[in-house]
């Protein structure tokens, strides 16, 4: 009786099947849990004559061996083909989605004003953000201790006669340019630079330009209008307007300050241009034949024009951010908004 049971689970045990860590844990259960068939077995093997003891103990162990390495053969093969387990894969489910990351808002910014500018012919030209005060200041027509330094509140590196600082301006990289080649000059330059402001809402101690320059022969005020005209357009839309206001760089003669009419209101006037229906973006003017003259470019073969323009203003205007911050912070929430761009 007890070697017909034996006999029958032992073809049993061979016969298994699962597919799945489930299923696995059932049939273990069935056969060596607590109520399990084979515990059974060795309950019932007390009760044995004790003359067949010795013949059924050695097959009830060969069982109960059978049973425990068929179940680890079983694990085994689950576990070398993924694919036939049920529970960890359902193949009508959805796949896994990788999400992609987004371009920083500076950045998309940075690069359609530098698309803009390399359609038009314009180069693109760096500089280091750690600077002389010559590159700075000094080749830009900045007298020593004239005021206009004072626009810029430096950081410096060290002391002397030409002090290394952070560059506060990509203005330097005009300089490094038309010390490297010969006009026609027609560079964009982006980059990071560093003023020692207190950190608000419309101001930080870091924050990107790109700066602008075009010297060739008969080079005109006009010429200058034109390329900040279009560019105001390709940025802002096809209606946009501009309006130049005059100024003073040191670097320019004459300057002016680029207003561009408020897309949000369309020059009505809201709370955005405050009321007046113009944003102001950029900086611009003739370069000062100074300034030609100590990069060694001769001022009376040649004329140009320069512009500048704050990466982040440009930013804060096309998304109307009100506070700059929001840009350093790299809040993630803030940095999806810009999930479509590229
Ligand atoms: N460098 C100026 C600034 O940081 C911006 C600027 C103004 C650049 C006029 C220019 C320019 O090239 O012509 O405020």
């Amino acid at each position: 009786m007890m070697r017909e049971k034996i006999d029958q689970l032992l073809s049993e045990v061979e016969e298994l099947k699962a597919k799945s860590e489930q299923e696995i844990e059932e049939i273990r259960v069935g056969l060596l849990g607590k109520k399990g068939k084979i515990t059974q077995l060795f309950d019932d093997f007390r009760e044995v004559l004790p003359e067949q003891k010795r013949e059924l103990g050695q097959v009830l162990n060969k069982l109960k061996t059978a049973a425990a390495q068929k179940i680890e053969e079983l694990k085994s093969v689950l576990d070398e083909n993924p694919e036939t387990k049920e529970s960890a894969y359902d193949l009508t489910k959805p796949g896994n989605f990788f999400e992609f990351g987004s371009r920083h808002p500076i950045s998309i910014t940075r690069n359609e004003i530098l698309s803009i500018f390399t359609k038009l012919g314009y180069a693109i030209a760096d500089g280091p953000e750690i600077e002389d005060d010559w590159h700075v200041f000094g080749a830009l027509n900045f007298p020593p201790e004239h005021p206009a330094r004072d626009m810029q509140d430096t950081f410096f590196v060290t002391t002397g006669d030409n002090p290394i600082l952070l560059r506060t301006h990509t203005s330097s990289v005009q300089v490094r340019t038309m010390e490297k080649v010969q006009p026609p000059i027609r560079v964009v330059c982006p980059g990071r630079v560093f003023r020692n402001e207190a950190i608000s809402a419309r101001a930080h101690c870091i924050f990107h330009q790109v700066e602008g320059l075009y010297i060739d022969k008969n080079v005109s005020f006009a010429d200058l209008k034109q390329a900040v005209l279009l560019f105001a357009r390709e940025m802002f839309g096809e209606n946009a307007q501009i309006r130049l206001r005059p100024s003073y760089f040191p670097f320019t003669e004459p300057s002016a300050e680029v207003d561009v009419s408020c897309n949000i209101c369309k020059g009505k006037g809201c709370n955005v241009c405050k009321g007046t229906g113009w944003l102001e973006i950029m900086g611009c003017g003739m370069v000062d034949p100074n300034v030609l003259e100590a990069s060694g470019i001769d001022s009376k073969e040649y004329s140009g024009f320069a512009f500048g323009m704050g990466v982040e203003r440009i930013a804060m205007l096309k998304w109307q951010v009100k506070d700059l911050r929001h840009y350093f912070e790299n809040d993630i929430r803030f940095l999806r908004e810009f999930k479509t761009e590229v």
